[in-house]
């Protein structure tokens, strides 16, 4: 079914089963290639999602004889920097069996990132393929507030063009960027993640990522000791609050979630921060005084020390996978001159509760700020 925009940002029209928000016209351009995947806010209720067992893929391909087997039809594999990131050209992910998205999802969680190329065949196979792919990384999740395409929950949508934003956009603040892992304020995060863009600006619009390994390595010994025995309250409750002054229904209640400042891949072993400005709100124990200080002092670090950064230009065919157990990353908006669309696809599979990298540390089941 085709979207209806509303007229106005102040008084959406409502019409079910779907709508888009701050849309003021529609797109010039149309028909549009991706019709089918534009954001729809579907007025559906879900469930609190109830815990699962993750088995990781990349646990199994630490089993294989070469665990980067699936690398080998590519033509270029080139590190993007020493401390996360690779670029890889001529594979096609289409072309992946099981096996191979096993070592796919090892690579990415020991380079954080890996950036692929050449891959219209994979964004071609439509929003039913986008889910059989991500299914066998971990149970796909349905976000409680942003967009998803028209029938297809699972997958999440990013959308701006020069009428409309669906996105969680800041224009009262100095910069667009804003560092997060993915829905860390869930029980169990996403591990491997992937996106796409359908759509994108000749420039801008890049994404960047971070080592949140690299990161916790710049620390002194003594205090990343310190660090490991600390837990953090996530929550998305101010993400919900946004969403309901832009007329976006919560499709699930907020959620409150206690994880280690420190976590342990469960794969490499890697430790990480994990911790993030969108969605990390309190220390738990510490004085609100020495909260606001201990993660101010974090975030800051995480977001500014560029040896531990890349940047990833979406170039026509680019579909970028990350490992959000072991990273963050932001959205750029500085393409609103150019008149452009970007449309993203974004795959959310989910992995295990995060492990402390402090592995007596325990973790409560209920917590609130
Ligand atoms: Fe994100």
């Amino acid at each position: 079914m085709a979207p209806t925009f509303v007229s106005t940002v102040t008084s959406p029209t409502v019409t079910e089963p779907h709508r888009a928000i701050f849309v003021t016209s529609p797109p010039v351009d149309e028909p549009y290639r991706y019709e089918h995947l534009i954001p729809s806010f579907p007025d559906k209720r879900y469930p609190d999602l109830q815990p699962f067992e993750h088995e990781d893929p990349g646990h199994r391909a630490l089993k294989h004889e070469n665990p980067r087997a699936f690398l080998d039809t590519a033509t270029s594999v080139v590190e993007l920097t020493p401390a996360l990131g690779t670029e890889v050209h001529g594979l096609d992910l289409t072309s992946l069996n099981n096996d191979a998205k096993d070592e796919l999802a090892l690579e990415v969680a020991r380079r954080g990132v890996i950036v692929f190329r050449d891959q219209q065949a994979f964004i071609d196979k439509g929003p039913d393929y986008y889910k059989e792919f991500g299914r066998h990384f971990g149970r796909l999740h349905i976000h409680p507030t942003y967009a998803h395409p028209p029938g297809h929950p699972e997958l999440h949508i990013v959308y701006r063009d020069e009428n409309t934003t669906v996105n969680p956009e800041r224009d009262d603040h100095i910069t667009s960027v804003i560092w997060h892992s993915d829905i860390s304020f869930e029980l169990q995060p996403p591990g491997f993640t992937m996106l796409f863009l359908l759509s994108q600006p000749s420039s801008g619009g890049d994404t960047l990522y971070m080592s949140q390994v690299s990161a916790l390595k710049k620390l002194s010994p003594d205090f990343v000791a310190f660090l490991r025995t600390l837990k953090a309250v996530h929550t998305n409750a101010d993400q919900i609050k946004w969403g309901a002054e832009n007329h976006l229904i919560a499709r699930r209640s907020p959620v409150y979630t206690e994880h280690p400042v420190v976590r342990r891949h469960p794969v490499t072993g890697d430790e990480a921060l994990f911790v993030n400005r969108e969605f990390t709100r309190r220390i738990v124990g510490l004085k609100y005084e020495e909260s606001e200080m201990l993660l101010n002092f974090l975030f800051d670090h995480i977001e500014r020390s560029a040896d531990n950064h890349i940047r990833a230009k979406w170039l026509p065919g680019t579909v970028v996978c990350w490992d959000n157990r072991v990273t963050a990353h932001s959205t750029t908006v500085d393409f609103q001159d150019r008149k452009a669309r970007r449309h993203g696809c974004r795959v959310t599979p989910q992995a295990e509760r995060p492990q402390p990298a402090l592995e007596t540390l325990k973790l409560n089941e209920r917590v609130s700020l």
